[in-house]
C-alpha cells in the first residue's frame, strides 16, 4: 500500500530518482558519454528508441542493432534530426535466431569498434506460439536466448575495452516486474511450451523469459566476479507503460484497461530512465548482479533470486546456443 502511494507520489528513493524521473533527468549529471560506445537492442521502438535518443544526447556512439534494417535507419534519422552530431551504426539482428545474433556479432567485430555499453533491451508478448528455427519456444528464445547469446559472444570485447580506456563496462538486461508472477521450474516449463502448443500461455511464457532475464542477471554478475572483469551486469524493470509491446492486441478493451489503469502507467521517458540511470550513472560502479525498479535497488522474486537456479538455466543455455544443438526439446516429443 505505502509503496503503491510512493510510485503514484513519485516519491524520491535511496538514489534520489523515483518513479516520475525521466530518462533525461537521471542523466543529466552523469560524465560525458563522448568516449562510450554503446549497443542498444530493440532500439526501433518504445522504450529502447527513448534509451537509444537520450543516450546520444549525452554524447554516446551508438549501434543499434533490428531485424527491420528500414526500422532501425529511421530511429537513426528521428535521432540524428534532433542531434546532428550523434554517431550512429544500425545493423541487422533478429534475436530470436542464433545464427542471427552469431551473424551481428561478427559484423561487429569486422568493424573494430570497442565496446563499453550493452543494453538488452528488445522483447516481445505473443498470444500466437511459435517455434525458433533454433526449436525454442519463441518469446524465450526472443526475450533471453538471444540475449544470452549475444551477451556471451560480446563479452570478450567489453572485457578488452573495459581493460584498455580503465573505464567500467556495464550490461544492463531490461526485465519486468512480471518475472515475479511464474514460479516452478524454469527448464521444465521451456520444454513444456516449446513442444506442445496446448500448453502455451502467453503471460506465463512471458513471465519465463523475464525471469530468466533476471537470472542471467544472477549467474553473470558470478561469473564477471570470478573472472575479475571489469564489467558488471544488472537488471531493471522499466515500469509499465504503454508500447508497441502490445500491438497484438490493439483495439477497444485494451484501450479501456489503459484508461483504467493509466495512474500506474509510466511515460516513455519515465521508462526509459532506470535503464538509463543503472547504464550512466556514477554512483553504480562495481554494483553488479542487482535488480532496479523505478531508478533504485529492488527485491527479485524468491525464484529470481535462487544461484542455483540461475546455474542451471546457464547450463541449459550453453547447450542450447551451441551450434549443433538443434531440437533440444523435440516439438514431435509431446511427453513431459
Ligand atoms: N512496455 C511495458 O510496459 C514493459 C514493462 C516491463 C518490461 N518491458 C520490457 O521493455 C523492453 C522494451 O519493450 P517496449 O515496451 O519498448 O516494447 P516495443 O515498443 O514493442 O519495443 C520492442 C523492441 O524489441 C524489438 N524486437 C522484438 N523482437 C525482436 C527480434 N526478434 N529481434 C530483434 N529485435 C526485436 C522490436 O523491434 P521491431 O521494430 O522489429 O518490432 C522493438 O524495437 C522489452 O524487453 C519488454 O519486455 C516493457
Amino acid at each position: 500500500m505505502l509503496d503503491a502511494l510512493k510510485y503514484l507520489l513519485g516519491s524520491f528513493g535511496a538514489s534520489g530518482y523515483g518513479s516520475k524521473s525521466t530518462a533525461e533527468e537521471v542523466t543529466e549529471n552523469c560524465p560525458d558519454l563522448g568516449s562510450v560506445t554503446a549497443v542498444i537492442t530493440g532500439a526501433t521502438s518504445g522504450i529502447g528508441a527513448e534509451t537509444a535518443r537520450v543516450l546520444a544526447k549525452r554524447g554516446a556512439r551508438l549501434v543499434l542493432p533490428a531485424r527491420s534494417l528500414k526500422a532501425a535507419e529511421e530511429a537513426k534519422a528521428r535521432i540524428v534530426a534532433e542531434f546532428p552530431n550523434s554517431e550512429i551504426v544500425v545493423m541487422a539482428l533478429d534475436l530470436s535466431s542464433l545464427d542471427s545474433v552469431r551473424c551481428f556479432v561478427s559484423e561487429f567485430e569486422s568493424l573494430d569498434l570497442p565496446l563499453n555499453l550493452l543494453i538488452n533491451n528488445a522483447g516481445k508478448f505473443t498470444h500466437e506460439h511459435a517455434i525458433s528455427e533454433d526449436g525454442i519456444e519463441m518469446t524465450f528464445a526472443t526475450n533471453y536466448l538471444g540475449h544470452f547469446l549475444l551477451t556471451k559472444l560480446l563479452l570478450n570485447k567489453m572485457i578488452e575495452t573495459a581493460k584498455k580506456t580503465g573505464v567500467q563496462g556495464r550490461i544492463v538486461n531490461v526485465s519486468s516486474t512480471i518475472h515475479s508472477w511464474f514460479s516452478g521450474d524454469v527448464i521444465r516449463y521451456l520444454g513444456l511450451i516449446t513442444r506442445n502448443k496446448s500448453q502455451y500461455d502467453a503471460t506465463r511464457a512471458y513471465a519465463v523469459s523475464k525471469l530468466a532475464n533476471v537470472l542471467h542477471t544472477k549467474e553473470l554478475a558470478q561469473r564477471l566476479k570470478q573472472m575479475d572483469a571489469n564489467v558488471t551486469v544488472n537488471c531493471v524493470h522499466p515500469g509499465i507503460v504503454r508500447t508497441r509491446l502490445t500491438r497484438e492486441t490493439e483495439g477497444i478493451v485494451t484501450d479501456l484497461i489503459f484508461f483504467l489503469t493509466s495512474k500506474f502507467l509510466k511515460t516513455i521517458p519515465q521508462a526509459a530512465a532506470t535503464t538509463c540511470y543503472v547504464a550512466t550513472h556514477p554512483r553504480l560502479v562495481n554494483v553488479s548482479g542487482k535488480y532496479f525498479a523505478d531508478c533504485n535497488e529492488a527485491w527479485t522474486s524468491k525464484l529470481g533470486s535462487n544461484s542455483q537456479e540461475a546455474s542451471r538455466l546457464w547450463s541449459a543455455s550453453e547447450i542450447m546456443t551451441a551450434r549443433d544443438s538443434r531440437a533440444i526439446f523435440d516439438p514431435l516429443d509431446a511427453s513431459d
